[in-house]
C-alpha cells in the first residue's frame, strides 16, 4: 500500500462509528459556553439592546454588548477573512452581525437567553442585489491582477467568422459544511491556548497574536477531526477572536459553536457573480478572441475578489484576451473563498460561451475545444508543467458514449422525458504552499509522522503514511499521524488543493532523509524494515527523528500550472415540470500523480455532486430590504442528497508532474467542483433547446422548444 494504492480511508471507521471527536465535543474542564447574537435586520446602528429578561435566565453567566470587551484590531493579516472584529461597536454592517455574546454554563441556557434579547438597530438604506446594483465597480488588485490583455480583441473580433456574447450569472452560496465552526479559548498563565476547526492553525495563531498583542509563541492552536471546511474554515473569523476576548474578561476557558444559522452570515460565502462573456472564431472553430467581464459581490469593507475570470486567460489558445474582475460593494456579509474558488464560478460563464459557440458553428463541442487546446499559457507564454487534457477529452468522450449525444436538441424523448447531453472544460490554478514535517521511526517499527496539515476530509492522514511507506518500506497500518497542532512543524493551510504538494513533499523530504540515516547507521543500504527495531536497539535508540520540509522552487516559475478535467454530464427534463435531473456524470482529470486511487476519487466525485448543487439547487436568496440571506438552515438552502445525483464516476488519466512536486502530484482536492455546472446547462440545451446562463437552473415558465 505505497503511492498509487487504493490504502483505504484511516480515519473511516472513526467517523461512521461515532468516535471521531470534533471541537464541540471535547470535555473542557470548566469551560463557558458562547452563543453570538445575530441582528435580525440589516445595516444601521444598535440604538437598543435589552438584555434585563436574558441575564436572568439560569445558568447566564455574563452577556457583553457592542464595545464592552476590550478593543481589537482592525486585523491586517492576511489570514483574517475580515479586517473588521465584530461587537467592537454600536455599528452593523449587514443582517445577521453579531450584537451581543452570551456566556452560559451550557448551551441550552445561552439559547433560551438569546431569544430574549430586545435589539433595536436604526436601519440605514441598503443595496443588497448585484444585478441590480451593476456599474462599472471597483478592480481591486489582489493576489491575482484583476485585468489581463494580450493582443486587441477588438481586432480579434474583426477578424472572426462567428461571434457569440452573452451574459451569465451565478447565485451566492454557502459552504455547508457538517460541522458547524467551533472555537474553544484558553488562556493558561500568559499563555492562550486554542482548539478551533480551522483549515489553517498557524493563519488562526497569526491572527489571534496581532488581536492581542502576543508573541506567536504564546499562542498555541489545534484542531481536532473538522467537519468539512471548504474554505469557510481557512481564513480566521469572528468568532475565534471573540472567543479567545471573553476568556481573557471572564478568567475561565469559553467555547463558541456557531448555530447553523450563523454559518450564513459568520464566515463568508460564495459570491453571486455576473460574467459578461464574448468569443470570437474562424469558421473552422479557432478562437481569434475572448473576453471576459465578472462583477462579484463584495461587502462594504474589505476586498474579497471571485477571480471569476481566472480561467480564461489560460485555457484556450488565443492571441487576443482580455479578462476584467471588479466587485460591486453590497450591504452583505463577507465573501470568501468556497470549494472552488474563481474557477468554480468563473468556468460557468466561460464553458456555457463555449457551447454557444459550437452551436453557431455547428461543430461538436468536444472537437471545438480539442481545437483550440493550449499547448502554452496564452497569456504568459509559458510552458505547462505538466498537461493531459486531450486525453480527458478523449478517455471522457468514449467512456461516456460521447458518439451518442442528440445531433439535434430536444429531439430525444425517453419515457417521456427529454433527454441530453453536455460537456464542459475544467481548469483550476495550482496553489503550493510551503510545509515542514517530521517523520520518527520507534524501536516497536512504528512511525510517527508530525506536521501542522489539518485533516478535514481530503484523506491527508490516509496518504501520509503511504508516501512514508514508499520510502521506509514499513506497512502504511504502522504509520501514526499528527496533525493540526502550532507546536507540530509548520505547514501551510489545507486549502487550495495543496496539501498533497506541500507537505506530501515535505513528509517525503523527511523520510528520504530518515532512511538515508538509518542506512547509516546499519553500516549499508538496502536495510529491510523488518530490521529496523534490531538497528534501533542495537544502537540503544528509543527513536531516530528526521525533520524534512518543502517548497516551491524559484525556477518553478517558468511553469504554468493548472490541474484540468473533461466533465460530461446526461440530463432527463420533464416537459411538464421543468425540473432537470442529472442521470449520469464522468469527470476525467489531469491532476498528476495520484498517490491513492480512493481518497482522489473521493474528492473528485465530491466535488461533483456539489457541481451539481451549483447547477440545479444551489442559491442563497437575499431580502431585498435586509440583505438577509433568507434560508439559513438545509430546509431552505438546497445541497444535493442521494436522490438528485445519478451515476457519478471520475478517472485520472495517468500523469507525472515533475514540476508541479517532487511527488509528480498537482492537486485533486478542488477540481471536481470546476465544470459541471456548465456541462449541466449545456446538457439542458442539448435536451430541451433552451439556452441556461444563469445558475442553478430554473426552466419555470420556459418551454422545450420541441
Ligand atoms: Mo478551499 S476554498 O481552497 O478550502
Amino acid at each position: 500500500m505505497t503511492i498509487g494504492a487504493p490504502f483505504p480511508r484511516q480515519d473511516g471507521v472513526a467517523k461512521v462509528t461515532g468516535a471521531a471527536r470534533f471541537a464541540a465535543d471535547l470535555e473542557w474542564p470548566g469551560v463557558v459556553e458562547g452563543l453570538l447574537v445575530p441582528t435580525p435586520t440589516g445595516p444601521g446602528r444598535v440604538v437598543e439592546l435589552d438584555l434585563a429578561a436574558a441575564s436572568r435566565v439560569p445558568g447566564v453567566v455574563r452577556i457583553f454588548k457592542p464595545g464592552e470587551l476590550p478593543s481589537i484590531g482592525p486585523l491586517d493579516h492576511w489570514a483574517a477573512g475580515q479586517a473588521t472584529v465584530p461587537l467592537m461597536n454600536d455599528q452593523v454592517g449587514h443582517e445577521g452581525q453579531p450584537v451581543a455574546l452570551i456566556l452560559a454554563d451550557d448551551r441550552v441556557a445561552a439559547a433560551a437567553a438569546a431569544r430574549l434579547i430586545g435589539i433595536r438597530v436604526e436601519p440605514a438604506p441598503v443595496r443588497v442585489d448585484l444585478e441590480t446594483s451593476l456599474q462599472v465597480g471597483e478592480e481591486i488588485q489582489d493576489w491575482a491582477p484583476g485585468r489581463t490583455a494580450v493582443g486587441s480583441v477588438e481586432q480579434g473580433l474583426a477578424e472572426a467568422d462567428v461571434m457569440v456574447t452573452a451574459r451569465y450569472a451565478t447565485a451566492d452560496r454557502h459552504h455547508a459544511a457538517l460541522e458547524p465552526s467551533v472555537t474553544v479559548a484558553d488562556w493558561r498563565g500568559d499563555g492562550l491556548e486554542v482548539v478551533t476547526s480551522t483549515q489553517w492553525v498557524f493563519g488562526v495563531r497569526a491572527a489571534l497574536a496581532q488581536a492581542f498583542g502576543l508573541e506567536a509563541e504564546r499562542v498555541r492552536v489545534r484542531s481536532v477531526f473538522v467537519g468539512g471546511g471548504f474554505g469557510a474554515k481557512g481564513s480566521v473569523w469572528g468568532h475565534e477572536i471573540l472567543a479567545a476576548a471573553a476568556a481573557r474578561v471572564i478568567g475561565r476557558p469559553v467555547r463558541i459553536v456557531l448555530p447553523r444559522s450563523q454559518t450564513f452570515t459568520a464566515h463568508g460565502h460564495q459570491p453571486a457573480t455576473v460574467q459578461d462573456v464574448t468569443l470570437g472564431a474562424r469558421r473552422d472553430g479557432r478562437l481569434t478572441a475572448v473576453r471576459h467581464l465578472g462583477w462579484s459581490a463584495a461587502a462594504r469593507t474589505d476586498d474579497y475578489v471571485e477571480h471569476a475570470t481566472l480561467g480564461s486567460r489560460t485555457m484556450y489558445a488565443c492571441p487576443n484576451i482580455e479578462t476584467v474582475d471588479r466587485i460591486v460593494r453590497l450591504d452583505r456579509p463577507q465573501p470568501t473563498f468556497m470549494r472552488a474558488p474563481h474557477e468554480g464560478p468563473g468556468m460557468v460563464g466561460l464553458e456555457i460561451a463555449m457551447d454557444e459557440l459550437a452551436q453557431a458553428l455547428g461543430l461538436d463541442p468536444v472537437e471545438l475545444r480539442i481545437r483550440n487546446h493550449a499547448d502554452a499559457d496564452p497569456t504568459s507564454g509559458k510552458p505547462f508543467s505538466s498537461k493531459e487534457l486531450l486525453a480527458c477529452y478523449r478517455l471522457g468522450a468514449e467512456r461516456f458514449g460521447w458518439a451518442e449525444r442528440p445531433a439535434v436538441t430536444g429531439t430525444r424523448r425517453e419515457g417521456g422525458l427529454l433527454v441530453g447531453m453536455g460537456m464542459a472544460s475544467a481548469l483550476m490554478s495550482t496553489f503550493r504552499f510551503g510545509a515542514s514535517a517530521r517523520v520518527s521511526l520507534h524501536r516497536d517499527g512504528s512511525v510517527l509522522v508530525e506536521s501542522a496539515a489539518h485533516e478535514i476530509g481530503t484523506g491527508v492522514g490516509t496518504i501520509l503514511p503511504q508516501i512514508v511507506a514508499e520510502h521506509l518500506g514499513v506497512e502504511p497500518e504502522r504509520v501514526r499521524v499528527a496533525l493540526a497542532d502550532t507546536t507540530l512543524p509548520e505547514a501551510g493551510g489545507t486549502f487550495g488543493s495543496a496539501t498533497t504538494m506541500g507537505v506530501g513533499s515535505a513528509v517525503r523530504d523527511a523520510a528520504l532523509k530518515l532512511k538515508a540515516r538509518l542506512d547509516t547507521l546499519a553500516g549499508e543500504p538496502g536495510l529491510e524494515a523488518r530490521e529496523y527495531p534490531d538497528l534501533l536497539a542495537l544502537h540503544r535508540l528509543d527513536r531516530v527523528s528526521e525533520e524534512g520540509s518543502w517548497a516551491p522552487r524559484r525556477q518553478d516559475a517558468a511553469w504554468a500550472m493548472n490541474a484540468y478535467g473533461a466533465v460530461f454530464v446526461e440530463v432527463r427534463v420533464d416537459p411538464r415540470f421543468p425540473m432537470p435531473r442529472v442521470t449520469r456524470a464522468l469527470g476525467v482529470y489531469s491532476a498528476g500523480r495520484i498517490i491513492n486511487p480512493i481518497t482522489a476519487r473521493s474528492q473528485a466525485i465530491g466535488g461533483m455532486i456539489w457541481g451539481i448543487g451549483q447547477a440545479l439547487l444551489e442559491e442563497s436568496r437575499v431580502d431585498p430590504n435586509t440583505g438577509r440571506f433568507v434560508a439559513k438552515g438545509f430546509g431552505g438552502y438546497r445541497v444535493p442528497t442521494h436522490a438528485d445525483v445519478g451515476a457519478v464516476e471520475a478517472l485520472f488519466v495517468p500523469e507525472f508532474d515533475p514540476h508541479a512536486s517532487p511527488l509528480g502530484a498537482r492537486g485533486v482536492g478542488e477540481i471536481g467542483t470546476i465544470g459541471i455546472g456548465a456541462a449541466v446547462a449545456n446538457a439542458v440545451f442539448n435536451a430541451t433547446g433552451l439556452r441556461v446562463r444563469r445558475l442553478p437552473v430554473d426552466l419555470i415558465g420556459r418551454r422545450p422548444s420541441s
